[in-house]
């Protein structure tokens, strides 16, 4: 594996994205940690010669190339590649606006797409470079108001297997992870805090294993970045703590 090799981290100015690339980062990993809120991202590195932080809207259509450009110039290749960065806008179908929707399928999928196809061709090549892409179990539960979310979650995982697929021919693994909750800020302002303490007792009582943690979720991308994992690809693994399990639902991955 090359010395100068990184992982890029979407998403690292909070929750999940934040708590893989801390973790990578005080291993001593090299992490480019991206996300908009550069403040918070240079607090992130702070300290660590082995971190940069790249401020950029993955919305748009230059943050492949942004973010190519300053793995050349910082550390020269990719070895994994962890796209957390996302957001929720919970709407009625009737009230789902074209901005919005546009958005949300460029962050979460558009973007991880054109990435993976940067670096399918991407030169100084590392093999065994892993990439993890977040997905969601909004994309399988059918939640009333969550169409548009929960069908960019959709697009994440209807590439899986194809881009998975094409990665191979270079050693480079594609996996997956479909979350049930995780208590993060994004879960937190989009529906933990609109919600009466009944409503929020009783969705917790549908995880026998508690809500999700953003170093749970660490550990098990850690899982997947690693050599442990080396014979696993094109795979969407749900992490819940075993909601589906409990809520007789675990037809709606079949
Ligand atoms: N929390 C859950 O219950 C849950 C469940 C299933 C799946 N997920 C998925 O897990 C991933 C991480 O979510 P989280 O819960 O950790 O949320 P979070 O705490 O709100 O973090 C989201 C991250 O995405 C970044 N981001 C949002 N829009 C961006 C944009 N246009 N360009 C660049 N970065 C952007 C944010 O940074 P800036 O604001 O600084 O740009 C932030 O770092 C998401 O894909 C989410 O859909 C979460």
């Amino acid at each position: 594996m090359s010395a100068t090799a990184c992982t890029v981290v979407t998403g690292a100015s909070s929750g999940i994205g934040e708590a893989v690339a801390r973790r990578l980062i005080a291993r001593g990993e090299n992490v480019l940690a991206v996300a908009r809120r550069g403040d918070r991202l240079r607090a992130l590195c702070q300290g660590h010669s082995n971190a940069r932080a790249l401020a950029c809207d993955l919305s748009e259509s230059a943050a492949v190339q942004t973010i190519a450009a300053a793995v050349t110039d910082a550390f020269g290749a990719v070895r994994g590649f962890v796209h957390c960065a996302g957001f929720a806008a919970p709407a009625p179908l009737s009230l789902v606006d074209d901005a919005t929707a546009h958005r949300l399928y460029a962050v979460h999928a558009l973007f991880p797409l054109r990435f993976l196809g940067w670096l399918a061709k991407a030169p100084n090549h590392v093999a065994g470079t892993s990439c993890v892409l977040l997905s969601s179990l909004a994309c399988h539960e059918g939640e009333r108001g969550n169409a548009a979310y929960a069908s960019a979650k959709g697009a994440v995982e209807g590439m899986l297997k194809a881009a998975a697929s094409e990665c191979l021919a270079r050693g480079v693994r594609v996996n997956a992870l479909a979350l049930g909750v995780v208590d993060t800020p994004m879960a937190r302002e989009t529906w933990m805090k609109r919600v009466t303490p009944e409503e929020l007792a009783a969705r917790r009582a549908g995880y026998p294993l508690g809500f999700g943690e953003p170093e749970k979720v660490a550990d098990i991308v850690d899982f997947f970045l690693g050599p442990a994992s080396s014979w696993i690809t094109g795979q969407c693994l749900v992490a819940d703590g075993g909601h589906l399990l409990v809520s007789g639902r675990q037809g709606v991955l079949s």
